[in-house]
């Protein structure tokens, strides 16, 4: 007889030669210390029990073991550890099947490749997605995954993080036979039996010859070497991978799972690692909203979307890919062509590329209608308007879909600043009225913000959910006010980055400080590339109502009167010289800013990169701390998941409010009380940030999961 685990995470049970092992910790089996704590001691259990023959390992449901805990990261250790585990179940005596259905990622792959034979499902994903997370695997991912795939193949599994299916898995070698069904306990059982029939013997992963031919792995590690060190812009976790691989080449076995280990720690104990996994969860947590959970969402079966310009033609081709028919409503016949051939640019885009066939897109295009008659709308279960920023021009067109669509239809709005609650009025039903911003390109880019005014019901909000996750997006609940969570946000720090280049730091000092910082772009590429036209339109707009003793820096709009548009006209803040994508300096930019500092008697002044950064972090923080005060984000996280996934946020920070987590609120308000010596209107401290920091609480604090 077994004796019988005392783990409530982990059981054992026999069938007939074979001791099955069942991991068992909802949702995803991840390896909590429990779970090592059970795993280890059914294993010796096992080992040590006359009557077993051979040991299966199984995940209970879906999945076999979606790696470490990943919340009992930063706590004390308790053991053993998963790599003790791990070369517990490779050291056993007798065979060790593991049989794999769903996710078996970081620990839970380790976990297979320490057993001695693997059998996949078809609907396995395999992965070391550590990496993702500001890791490295860390219990003998490293040794042994280079061992059965070769040094290249393991490589760009760890430094992807990406998920494999069954099949690419048993060509790389990382299991032994795929199965059919989705009972892995059978399957596994089936595997082991016959293994015993043959007589099969243990057959540890660590004798694997995948890097026997040295020459080819030692070349697959320092090209490995050399992309890492261009590509891993400042993440810490990359090249330790690969020198943890290298080690399989130099050392002995055990000390290079040794080695693997210390490493592991070192990544573990990195800002970077925290930023990474605040991410992991807040971009989870954010779909966690109140109406969410009082609702069920709305059937929804068809889209309607009027305007086919940049963004309707973008959205549009986001529902079709979620496999929902489209109907689209432009306003004259020429601009519902154009709105076609926008939406085809996108799939002709694929197919040119190899990514997609003609057939393909000829039946994606066969959900698509396009018409200029508002009519088409009357069976759709949610329409997307995208027409021009212009609050009569939005007014009019939900006045038409009031009248159109059927009752219980969920009228959304893509605008970008304007006041929702002034749009839903313009119908008789403001409850089936809601604000869904995608943001450009919007098949491409991850963020929506739902926007929540005051009259709409819950089971709209929980339909722009559903739609979200239909779509693939990363939803984000923002109230109603200008610019929402993300351009609200936005239109402050870029006005602090403003005031650094009035100040005296080039455009160009302040984009590469920003770069340094870990964004893909600077503050001043970004407007080349979206269009310095677009906010010069809104600064006019708003130019009446700007309070008259705010600082206002007239350099964009000196660079757009040139029509400097940006990348489109060939320079605005850069010079693109034959279409080029990567801007120059442009001195004729740099005159005129000198020219407008002279105009305000500014003696303009050096700024290192570490105090623009500060400033420009500062501003981000403390609007963002307003944000959260006012409700209009629901709590530090959706802001930080709002920039990480519209804005190009460095994910290894965790987003603007973990950031500042980091640094301490205490440093921010600080710094924002000097600046504001200079300029007490613009850095005013939000009082969620003073009340915090007499309270010696962070954002975190408030990361509270809603109720
Ligand atoms: N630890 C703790 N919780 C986890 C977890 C983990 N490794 N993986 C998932 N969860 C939680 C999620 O937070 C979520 O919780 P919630 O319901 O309270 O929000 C729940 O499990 C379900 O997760 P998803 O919503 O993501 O479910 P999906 O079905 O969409 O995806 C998954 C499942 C593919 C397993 C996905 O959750 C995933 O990718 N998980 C992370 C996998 C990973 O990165 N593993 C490596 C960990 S590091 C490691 O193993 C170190 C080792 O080398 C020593
Ligand atoms: P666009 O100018 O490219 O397209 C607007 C389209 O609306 C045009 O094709 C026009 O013919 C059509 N249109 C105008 N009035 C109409 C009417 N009454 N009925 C039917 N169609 C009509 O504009 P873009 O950039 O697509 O912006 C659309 C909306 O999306 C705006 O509210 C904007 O603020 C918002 N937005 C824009 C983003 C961007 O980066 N461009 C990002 C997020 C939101």
């Amino acid at each position: 007889m077994t004796t019988p685990s005392t783990s409530t995470v982990v059981r054992s049970a026999r069938q007939g030669d074979v001791l099955c092992i069942t991991i068992d910790n909802p949702p995803v089996n991840a390896i909590s210390s429990a779970v090592r704590r059970g795993l280890k001691e059914a294993v010796e259990a096992a080992d040590a029990d006359a009557a077993v023959k051979a040991i299966l390992i199984v995940g209970e449901g879906a999945n076999f073991v979606a790696g470490a805990d990943i919340r009992e990261f930063g706590q004390a250790p308790q053991p053993p550890s998963l790599p003790e585990v791990c070369n517990r179940i490779e050291d056993c005596s007798k065979p060790v099947v593991a049989a794999i259905r769903g996710a078996a990622l970081g620990g839970g792959l380790e976990i297979a490749l320490g057993a001695h034979y693997r059998v996949a499902l078809h609907d396995a994903k395999l992965g070391l997605p550590e990496v993702q997370l500001g890791l490295m695997p860390g219990a003998g991912g490293t040794v042994r995954a280079p061992r059965l795939a070769g040094a290249q193949a393991a490589l760009e599994l760890m430094l992807s993080g990406l998920h494999i299916k069954a099949k690419e898995a048993l060509s790389l070698k990382l299991v032994g036979r795929l199965a059919e069904g989705e009972d892995a306990l059978a399957a596994g059982l089936a595997y082991a039996n016959e293994l015993l029939a043959q007589g099969a013997g243990v057959r540890r992963t660590r004798d694997a010859q995948g890097l026997a031919d040295r020459a080819a792995a030692q070349a697959a590690i320092d090209a490995a070497r050399a992309d890492t060190a261009k590509k891993s812009r400042g993440l810490f976790s990359p090249i330790k991978i690969v020198e943890a691989v290298q080690n399989n080449l130099d050392k002995p076995f055990e000390e290079a799972v040794k080695l693997e280990r210390e490493a592991f720690l070192a990544c573990i104990d990195s800002p970077q690692r925290a930023g990474l996994i605040h991410a992991f969860f807040a971009e989870r947590e954010v779909a966690k909203v109140p109406e969410a959970k009082a609702a069920q969402p709305r059937a929804l079966n068809s889209v309607g979307i009027v305007g086919g310009g940049t963004m309707g033609a973008g959205i549009a081709v986001s529902a079709l890919d979620a496999g929902l028919p489209v109907v689209m409503v432009e306003r004259d016949q020429v601009s519902i062509d154009r709105g076609r051939a926008n939406v085809e640019k996108v799939y002709d885009g694929l197919v040119a590329k190899g990514r997609m066939t003609a057939e393909a897109k000829a039946a994606v295009m066969a959900r698509y209608t396009g018409s200029t008659d508002y009519a088409a709308f009357a069976d759709v279960d949610l329409v997307i308007e995208a027409v021009f920023e212009d609050l009569e021009v939005k007014k009019a067109v939900f006045k038409e879909l009031d009248r159109v669509c059927k009752a219980g239809a969920v009228l959304a709005t893509n605008t970008s600043y304007l006041d929702i609650d002034a749009i839903a009025a313009s119908t008789s039903r403001a409850q089936d009225v809601v604000g869904l911003h995608f943001f450009s390109p919007a098949n491409i880019m991850k963020l929506l913000e739902i926007v929540v005014p005051a009259k709409v019901s819950a089971d709209v909000v929980a339909t722009a959910f559903a739609l979200a996750k239909r779509m693939k997006k990363v939803p984000v609940r923002a109230g109603v006010c200008d610019g929402f969570i993300g351009n609200r946000i936005l239109a402050v720090y870029k006005q602090a980055a403003d005031y650094i280049m009035e100040d005296g730091a080039s455009p160009y000092e302040i984009d590469e400080a920003v770069r340094g910082f870990g964004y893909p772009m600077g503050p001043f590429q970004v407007t080349d590339l979206a269009g310095g036209d677009i906010g010069w339109a809104t600064r006019k707009r708003r130019a009446a109502t700007r309070d008259p003793k705010a600082r206002y820096v007239e350099v964009a709009d000196r660079v757009c009167e040139r029509g400097w548009f940006g990348q489109k006209t060939g320079r605005g803040f850069y010079l693109y010289p034959q279409g080029a994508r990567v801007g120059q300096s442009d001195p004729e930019v740099l005159a005129i800013v000198d020219a407008e500092r002279q105009k305000k008697g500014i003696v303009p002044r050096k700024f290192t990169a570490e105090e623009i950064m500060r400033r420009y972090m500062a501003a981000m923080v403390n609007e963002g701390a307003k944000v959260v005060a006012e409700g209009i984000a629901l709590r530090p996280l959706d802001v930080d998941v709002t920039f990480l996934y519209g804005y190009g946020f460095p994910r290894h920070r965790g987003g603007p409010m973990k950031y500042a987590d980091t640094v301490g609120l205490a440093k921010i308000l600080e710094d924002i009380r000097t600046f504001a010596q200079e300029d007490p209107l613009f850095w005013k401290p939000a009082p969620l940030l003073e009340k915090l920091v007499a309270e010696g609480k962070d954002f975190s604090s408030l990361n509270q999961p809603q109720g």
